[in-house]
């Protein structure tokens, strides 16, 4: 009898307990968390707002900000927008201190020991802070030993320099680094600092886009890690050798858009010189390649989709040059001056299901050879501001087209009739822009 009464206190015992960690679980955040975050409140002004979203970011509108996002206070800190915790545990992941509203600030230098209490972190945001770098003996490396969580670390839009890198090399668990836009990052011309990331050798994404850094390939050889790397808009010019790259065996994606390459080098021309064969994004739009660019790709066999809009490409480009890229889905040729697509050998292309020629002086008539790809899923040309005619009639053959966005200049002759919609019995959502439709100009959708 007595071993009944007590399995009973101890049943009592256990559901009390249950129920004690269930009121834990719903008051949210820890006293310890709570405190902590009201000591980051006069640096991150917004950090307690409750409504709104973490997806904002930088290039959030106006309106996407007053819109969803207001001052409201919780006790519960796991509410706060900013804020996101282990449902389980109650604890912080994830911080999102992005301000969109930095820039009107003054440069000012981070505390960044007053992270040091979230030991369950995996992500900070701190991206748009205007921050200049941290307090003395307040640096990253602060966090090196107690956030081994911390995978992701937005510093994107702020005013970091070189100094800032030794202590962010100590990070050992970080994946995702963002270094977007931090301008005075290499006016010392000591870009020395950014080798010493290679010691995270967890990391796979690498960003250093809008930052004037021309010199850094030869610093990046032993990021072996990395799967992403964006160089986008770092003033790199001339020739850009592609087996500068051949170390990063991992690579998936590589962003090269608006510098000012000429020519991805030639001496991986021979078999097997160049090693990127997991490389399956490149971005080359904004540059100054001309058509030989296609024959230098074709060492990327792997290659799913290929940017490369406002170049120099002109004329006809023959279709056979991009044949190797078996694989390729994704073409986008935008603002060159392409007139256009011939093939002299049969297509390859069979997964080609995207294509971007907008603002290239095209002829309508000259894109039938499309009909070719048997995939070809989204295709958009046509110019608002080169003045050319457009016939939808004249395209013919791509049973397969589910989606095809139209530009026609105002001042020209775009006519459309319902009938040729006959022609593209699989598309599902139609834009044409500037026609001609029922005696009026008009911005023309249509979803069936
Ligand atoms: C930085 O923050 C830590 C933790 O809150 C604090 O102990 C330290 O005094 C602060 N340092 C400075 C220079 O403000
Ligand atoms: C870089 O930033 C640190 C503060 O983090 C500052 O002390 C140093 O003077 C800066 N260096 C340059 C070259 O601007
Ligand atoms: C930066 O380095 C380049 C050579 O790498 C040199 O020509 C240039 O003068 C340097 N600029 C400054 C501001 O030190
Ligand atoms: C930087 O590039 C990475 C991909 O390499 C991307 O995921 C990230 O959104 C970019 N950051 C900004 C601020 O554009
Ligand atoms: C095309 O895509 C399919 C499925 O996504 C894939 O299995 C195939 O390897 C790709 N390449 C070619 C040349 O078909
Ligand atoms: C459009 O092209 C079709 C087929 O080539 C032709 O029959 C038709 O007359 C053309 N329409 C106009 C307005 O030029």
């Amino acid at each position: 009898m007595e071993s009944k009464w007590l399995e009973l206190v101890m049943l009592l015992h256990v559901l009390g307990v249950l129920m004690l960690g269930t009121a834990e679980l719903c008051e949210g955040c820890s006293e310890e968390e709570r405190v902590a975050l009201s000591r980051l409140k006069p640096f991150f002004p917004f950090i307690d707002y409750t409504t709104g979203h973490p997806g904002l970011n930088y290039y959030s509108t106006e309106e996407d900000y007053d819109s969803v996002e207001e001052k409201e206070s919780s006790l519960d800190c796991c509410k706060w927008s900013r804020v996101e915790c282990n449902p389980n545990t109650g604890r912080v992941i994830k911080l999102f201190l992005h301000d969109r509203n930095g820039f009107f600030r003054d440069p000012w230098f981070l505390n960044a020991s007053l992270f040091l209490p979230f030991q369950e972190l995996q992500c900070l945001s701190l991206s748009g802070n205007l921050i200049a770098g941290c307090l003395a003996n307040q640096g990253f490396e602060k966090l090196s030993s107690k956030l081994d969580k911390l995978e992701t670390l937005d510093l994107s839009y702020n005013y970091f320099n070189d100094s800032i890198l030794t202590s962010i090399s100590q990070l050992s668990s970080l994946k995702f680094l963002d270094f977007t836009a931090n301008f005075p990052l290499t006016k010392s011309n000591t870009t020395n600092g950014i080798k010493m990331l290679s010691k995270l050798n967890n990391l796979e994404t690498l960003n250093l886009s809008n930052n004037p850094i021309s010199n850094i390939l030869s610093q990046l050889h032993d990021f072996t890690s990395l799967k992403s790397l964006n160089l986008r808009n770092c003033r790199l010019k001339g020739i850009v050798d592609l087996t500068e790259f051949n170390t990063l065996m991992n690579l998936k994606e590589l962003y090269l858009d608006f510098n000012a390459i000429e020519s991805l080098g030639s001496s991986f021309q021979g078999k097997g010189q160049l090693k990127l064969n997991k490389l399956e994004v490149l971005g080359l739009s904004g540059n100054h390649f001309t058509n030989s660019i296609f024959s230098s790709l074709a060492a990327l066999p792997n290659l799913k989709s290929l940017n490369l809009g406002f170049n120099k490409l002109k004329g006809p480009i023959d279709m056979k040059d991009l044949n190797s890229l078996i694989n390729l889905e994704e073409l986008i040729l935008w603002s060159n001056g392409v007139t256009e697509l011939v093939h002299s050998q049969e297509l390859r292309l069979m997964n080609l299901s995207v294509l971007d020629l907008i603002d290239n002086p095209l002829d309508s008539s000259k894109l039938s050879s499309l009909g070719k790809l048997p995939n070809l899923k989204i295709l958009s040309f046509g110019s608002t501001e080169l003045k050319r005619s457009i016939n939808i009639t004249e395209i013919v053959g791509l049973s397969n087209l589910e989606q095809l966005d139209v530009y026609c200049h105002s001042d020209t002759d775009c006519s459309f009739s319902l009938q040729s919609l006959g022609l593209f019995p699989s598309l599902k959502t139609l834009y044409l822009i500037g026609f001609t439709f029922d005696e009026t100009t008009s911005y023309y959708q249509n979803s069936k």
